[in-house]
């Protein structure tokens, strides 16, 4: 069966760095994230005894001979569950420009996730889509699930899976995406993940990353629009002073990175109240209270070379849809 789903990318309030289990991407800590509404992949899956091989394609065209590879394995574990051994055509497209930027593997995998198994015959519970989605991609157990969502840590395969906080009409916050280059970042995450124990800081991280999600989760509930900004823009630079330290150094900024967050704390103080924070890249990402989007939009658009800006408010999780990519 033909099957199409939808998945949104999300960001990452507290982050996910550093594995426990590489294989089974159990993090060394929980996580907290928001669904981007306006960011997002769609991918339609087919098993068909007639099909050779897997065959998968982006945008129209094949898929580079790693990620295709990542793509394949995914596709066994789903045959695997399933007892099926048909080969699948997969085709892919996100509504994001490639090489922006914008972490794609969340909302791909998420989306190959949910396609792959009803198209493989399975009924999963959004659990065990979120379980299965996080091999894929640690970050990609987030977008299963609605709105506001926590990854459970868990200590095993069936205990660490994203969960919803809460829906995403819960808080009309809204994430100003800054795009500042096109080209691809030089250092994959899951790299990244592997040496995050080179880095001295890493051990002191870990040890208050517990009391970091209690308090984001205590601002979700309060809507406490400063106390969540301070505690993310905090967040954002400490995991990224793990990375700085880790051995090889890994630097994702740009210039034009640090000009942003240096923007964000200035029209803070001069009463623009937003606050700044990036995931594995150069792409700065505003949290704003939906009041003060527009203003913001505005003023990072006129930021010079900023590649582009986009406005999300919190997302769905995934989803099937109607409309087939072939
Ligand atoms: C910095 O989920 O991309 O965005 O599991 O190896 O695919 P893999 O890593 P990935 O890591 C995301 C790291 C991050 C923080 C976050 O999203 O929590």
């Amino acid at each position: 069966m033909k099957i199409t789903a939808r998945a949104p990318a999300n960001i990452a309030l507290i982050k996910y760095w550093g594995k426990k289990d590489a294989a089974l991407r159990l993090p060394l800590s929980g996580s907290v994230s928001m669904n981007l509404d306006k960011v997002y992949t769609i991918t339609t899956v087919e098993f068909s005894p007639l099909f050779k091989e897997d065959q998968v394609g982006i945008g129209g065209e094949k898929l580079g001979e790693k990620e295709s590879q990542r793509v394949v394995k995914h596709l066994d574990r789903v045959r695997k569950m399933a007892g099926v051994d048909h080969k699948a055509r997969v085709e892919t497209k996100n509504n994001f420009p490639k090489g922006t930027g914008i972490a794609s593997s969340a909302s791909g995998f998420a989306a190959l996730t949910l396609a792959a198994t009803k198209s493989a015959g399975l009924d999963l519970t959004e659990r065990e889509l979120s379980i299965l989605a996080r091999l894929g991609s640690g970050s990609a157990c987030r977008s299963i699930p609605d709105g506001f969502v926590e990854w459970v840590e868990g200590n095993s395969h069936q205990t660490s899976y994203g969960r919803s906080l809460y829906p995403p009409g819960h808080w009309g916050l809204v994430d100003v995406v800054a795009v500042v280059t096109k080209e691809e970042k030089k250092v994959s995450s899951t790299r990244g993940h592997s040496q995050a124990d080179t880095s001295p800081f890493l051990a002191p991280r870990i040890r208050g990353m517990a009391a970091k999600i209690k308090r984001v989760k205590e601002a979700l509930v309060a809507k406490d629009f400063t106390s969540l900004g301070e505690a993310i823009e905090a967040e954002a630079l400490n995991m990224h002073a793990v990375m700085m330290t880790s051995v090889p150094p890994i630097l994702y900024w740009l210039p034009k990175t640090i000009e942003i967050m240096l923007a964000v704390q200035r029209w803070r103080q001069e009463g623009l109240e937003s606050y700044f924070t990036l995931d594995a890249g150069a792409t700065v990402h505003v949290i704003a209270q939906e009041k003060d989007h527009l203003v913001l939009e505005k003023k990072l658009s006129k930021i010079e070379e900023t590649k582009r800006v986009i406005a999300s408010p919190p997302g769905l999780g995934a989803r099937i849809v109607k409309d087939h990519l072939f």
